[in-house]
């Protein structure tokens, strides 16, 4: 089979370098890809979303499978303009269509979805700048902290979490106001889940699932998780806590009620679904749906499974999920996110990397890399270098990351010293 990947980070690189190890898999592109992408695939240079030219592309080069790797050409629709082109409606896609893809565009959509097949969730109200009078009202029955959602995608900035109520009321104004462009036009005040999150990844052909290995990502850009919010500044699976009794919680309050309540609105979902939860007192909460992988979850998700992850896809896009077995490493992997000085202000690119055979012992997957003219690989964004490592327990992983993440060199390099630190 011939696999068009579509993104450039890290999550795709670990797409490639799984997908590389299968005998089913002929060709590997990446659109656009990164500088460690192109080492072991081909990368093209076609942005996520634009639909036109990755559908000529994958007509003129017999793609059979596209992976979609972030949420935004999802949430813009690229599965339904694969499905409305007869000629390209035989590729098979591995992501949900845009009504899908809502579960995370949208999180009125996802909360009213939760409520509706009683998944449990912290309760919430949606506003818009003409119900604001009773946003703010509500904001008064509501105890501190207040949580205050974005309804659309923003990129990851669109949640802001304060003590105070005048804070609250503020924002909430701000935010309507268009704080966030379009995806602040209605704005959730959300219960606050007091406990430790955790992420839980399924496969699903829409009647069937699997779940992958659990993980937990560190956000924020400080030592203590403490600072402004990433994308990710490592991770770690599997979750310690996690264990069988919270896992089965998920899978019957969470996971079996998300897939029925998928079947029952008729949504044709084939893909992952990340689903972002609090463990409140032992209990499962959803915070939130994502509808792609994770990073950098996927740097350590996808090396802990042994299963050919071409089988999976492939009995994801035909249906047959439920004939598939999943077989996870009895392993502990651990990734350390290196980036550019100043992330996530901003930095400099351009940045020429050195000591990459320096390093044993871990899989470097790249996140914002490309290849100046000179040839040699250079920072191209925020989040640079993903260094993952398996160990018998984590912090048996974690020392290898952190002996590599020394060797590795460009200049403004940093890294949080600290990933796994609450478990
Ligand atoms: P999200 O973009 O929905 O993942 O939210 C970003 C972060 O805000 C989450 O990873 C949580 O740490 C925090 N958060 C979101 N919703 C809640 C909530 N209801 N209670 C407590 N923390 C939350
Ligand atoms: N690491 C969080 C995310 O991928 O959304």
């Amino acid at each position: 089979m011939n696999v068009l990947i579509v993104g450039s980070g890290g999550r795709e690189h670990t797409f490639t370098w799984k997908l590389k190890q299968s005998a089913k898999v002929d060709k590997l592109f990446v659109a656009p890809g990164n500088a460690g992408t192109a080492a072991i695939a081909e990368n093209v240079a076609i942005g996520v979303s634009d639909f036109e030219k990755l559908g000529e592309f994958a007509l003129k080069n017999d793609i059979d499978m596209i992976v979609v790797g972030p949420e935004v050409p999802l949430v813009e629709g690229i599965v339904d303009y694969f499905k409305a082109d007869e000629k390209l409606s035989s590729i098979k896609l591995i992501g949900p269509d845009a009504q899908g893809a809502a579960l995370e565009g949208s999180k009125d959509f996802s909360k009213n979805f939760m409520e509706k097949y009683s998944i449990p969730t912290g309760k919430a109200g949606t506003f818009t700048k003409e119900t604001l009078a009773e946003g703010l009202a509500y904001l008064e029955t509501e105890k501190a902290p207040y949580v205050l959602k974005a309804d659309g995608l923003a990129a990851g900035k669109g949640v802001i979490i304060t003590e105070s109520l005048d804070e609250a009321k503020a924002t909430l104004k701000e935010m309507l106001d268009g704080k966030f462009g379009e995806a602040s036009k209605s704005v959730l005040v959300e219960e606050y889940l007091s406990g430790i999150e955790l992420s839980v990844f399924v496969l699903t052909d829409g009647s069937d699932y699997v779940i992958f290995p659990e993980a937990k990502d560190y956000k924020r850009i400080g030592e203590g998780d403490t600072g402004l919010n990433t994308g990710g500044m490592g991770a770690v699976s599997p979750v310690p806590f996690a264990n069988k009794e919270f896992l089965s919680k998920v899978e019957e309050k969470v996971v079996k009620p998300t897939i029925a309540g998928l079947k029952e609105e008729q949504i044709d979902y084939k893909g992952f679904i990340f689903i972002g939860l609090m463990n409140v007192e032992g209990e499962p909460y959803v915070i939130e749906y994502n509808v792609r992988m994770g990073d950098p979850e996927t740097e350590v998700v996808l090396p802990l499974i042994k299963t050919d992850l071409m089988d999976l896809l492939e009995a994801t896009a035909n249906g047959t999920l439920s004939s598939q077995t999943l077989e996870i490493e009895d392993k502990s992997a651990t990734t350390v996110m290196l980036v550019s000085g100043g992330y996530p202000g901003s930095y400099p690119k351009g940045k020429v990397m050195t000591g990459f055979d320096d390093t044993e012992d871990v899989i470097l997957f790249h996140a914002g890399t490309s290849q100046n003219e000179a040839g040699e690989v250079v920072t191209s964004g925020g989040r640079v270098l993903s260094i993952t490592a398996y160990g018998s327990d984590k912090d048996d992983a974690l020392a290898k990351a952190y002996k590599a993440a020394e060797k590795i060199q460009f200049e403004g390099k940093y890294y949080r010293k600290d990933i796994g630190f609450d478990l």
